[in-house]
């Protein structure tokens, strides 16, 4: 196969630091920057959707289907049978109109998830490059689609990791109900049409936003359905489970991107201001609200002094606000309840004494001060706390086994970071500890389609990993069939 094929390429993205692609973004997003999306339907509940930057400003409004919308779209679904080559064509022609329509796109994911524009660059080009990687893999597949299968995305990747699980499914020629996170509806449902438009027909791709408690409950216990994709938290991942083994078919497959506590090391070898960097970005980019970011950093204690004042040197020059400001490094929490949560954390952490540094925010909005916090190891967190929100703990160079048996010790398995010139020790914490992305000397957010296939082990997830090669075939149902001549 030609690897340089069109379809094998990672999208080439807008280069921010490019000018020439800051006025084309800047001038295809203008048209909606106070645009209120309509796309309220038949249906239930009717929701408007407010922006977690400015939570006064009405962004869209949109309609939950009700629990009996849900059994009758579960009646309706069918897979998808026409060829792999054919399925791959309308899956690229897809990726097509999601890069044509960047300018609406990014700013649903401004104004509805609160992504800054280097983070809705990121997220489009990623769920472009899924759409093209999966359609690569299709016509390699040997075995036939498992039938139908509900995708439950999460609201922190609403246009990646939702067009991600569904161009797995589709790839493989199934048939999917899509249920969007609740808080990014428009974005599934604007991406919904652009999938449609490419030529997914309706009954094999139908989106049912709602609520998880109606229509998520009734797509995840339906004998009908073949099989679940879900991102979102370890502790809804295993109701799922739960629910599956009691109502749908015995061994359907569960495919899950779950929670993490994810760790770093910089040990005194660790180049200080590479280091620095690299941390700003895992903890602090995408206001902390990716499943990869750094949660817990060790830092070798005879350097510890001199890297925290560089760290906290940096942290000061983020700029905290609205995500539409292209200056802007971090934006929001996507709501209020996420903001309280993160918030109660930090605060509880001040009253004790080990609230290290913080960054100013905005007042107005669901802003999260971004914030270091003084831990004696990992297993001082009870659960992933996510936003901008660094713990750290420092060890002695003697330590280091321990602090790796701790992190091992938290269940969770999603990434590794580690800062270190010595071979030695970064093919050490290589093979020590578990964890489904390790990165050394780089930042440990940032998963790339194709080349870093993302995905956990332990309580971090099943596999198979996303943007990998055996992702596809796992929506599959694998078969012998041998034939004597
Ligand atoms: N895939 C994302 C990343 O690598 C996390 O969900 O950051």
């Amino acid at each position: 196969a030609d690897i340089y094929a069109p379809e094998r390429l990672n999208s080439r993205g807008w280069d921010l630091h490019n000018t020439h692609d800051v006025d084309q973004l800047e001038a295809a997003r203008l048209p909606y920057q106070n645009h209120v999306w309509d796309l309220r339907s038949k249906g239930g509940e009717q929701v408007d959707v407010f922006d977690p930057a400015a939570p006064q400003v009405l962004v869209g409004k949109l309609t939950y289907m009700t629990e009996a919308q849900t059994h009758e779209a579960i009646a309706r679904a069918v897979s998808w049978n026409v060829s792999a080559a054919e399925r791959g064509d309308v899956l690229r022609k897809a990726a097509n109109l999601y890069e044509a329509h960047f300018g609406e796109l990014f700013a649903l994911l401004a104004r509805e998830a609160g992504k800054t524009a280097m983070d809705a660059v990121g997220e489009l080009r990623e769920a472009v490059d899924f759409l093209r990687y999966y359609a690569a893999r299709s016509v390699e597949l040997s075995a036939p689609a498992r039938g139908i299968f509900t995708c439950i995305s999460p609201w922190n990747f609403p246009l990646a990791i939702f067009t991600g699980q569904i161009a797995g499914a589709l790839a493989a020629g199934n048939g999917v109900l899509a249920k969007p996170a609740e808080a990014t509806t428009l974005i599934s449902l604007r991406s919904t049409e652009l999938l449609h438009e490419a030529g997914v027909p309706a009954d094999v791709l139908q989106l049912l936003p709602g609520r998880g408690d109606v229509v998520g409950k009734a797509l995840s216990s339906d004998a009908r359905i073949d099989g679940i994709c879900f991102t979102g938290s370890t502790a809804t991942a295993q109701s799922i489970n739960r629910a599956m083994a009691a109502n749908v078919a015995p061994h359907a497959p569960l495919i899950a991107e779950t929670g993490g506590l994810n760790a770093m090391i910089v040990d005194s070898t660790a180049l200080p201001e590479q280091a620095v960097r690299d941390i700003v970005a895992s903890a602090f980019q995408s206001a902390g609200q990716r499943c990869s970011a750094l949660r817990v950093l060790y830092v070798q204690q005879d350097v510890a002094d001199k890297m925290l004042t560089m760290l906290y040197g940096a942290m000061d020059e983020l700029r905290v606000g609205a995500p539409w400001d292209l200056a802007t490094d971090i934006g929001p929490a996507i709501d209020a309840a996420a903001k309280a949560k993160i918030d109660a954390h930090i605060k509880i952490a001040q009253h004790e004494g080990r609230l290290l540094h913080q960054v100013s925010v905005p007042s107005e909005g669901h802003f999260v001060a971004p914030s270091v916090i003084r831990v004696n190891g990992i297993s001082d967190l009870r659960e992933e706390i996510f936003g901008p929100v660094l713990h750290v703990a420092t060890f002695a160079a003697s330590d280091l086994m321990r602090v790796m048996a701790d992190i091992n010790a938290t269940g969770y398995g999603l990434t590794f970071g580690m800062h270190s010139r010595i071979d030695d020790r970064i093919a050490l914490a290589s093979r020590t500890v578990n964890a489904g992305n390790i990165y050394i000397n780089r930042n440990q957010i940032g998963a790339v389609v194709g080349s870093q296939p993302f995905g956990g082990e332990g309580m971090s997830g099943t596999g198979p990993k996303a943007g990998g090669p055996n992702y596809v075939a796992r929506f599959t149902k694998p078969e012998a069939r041998v034939i004597a001549h």
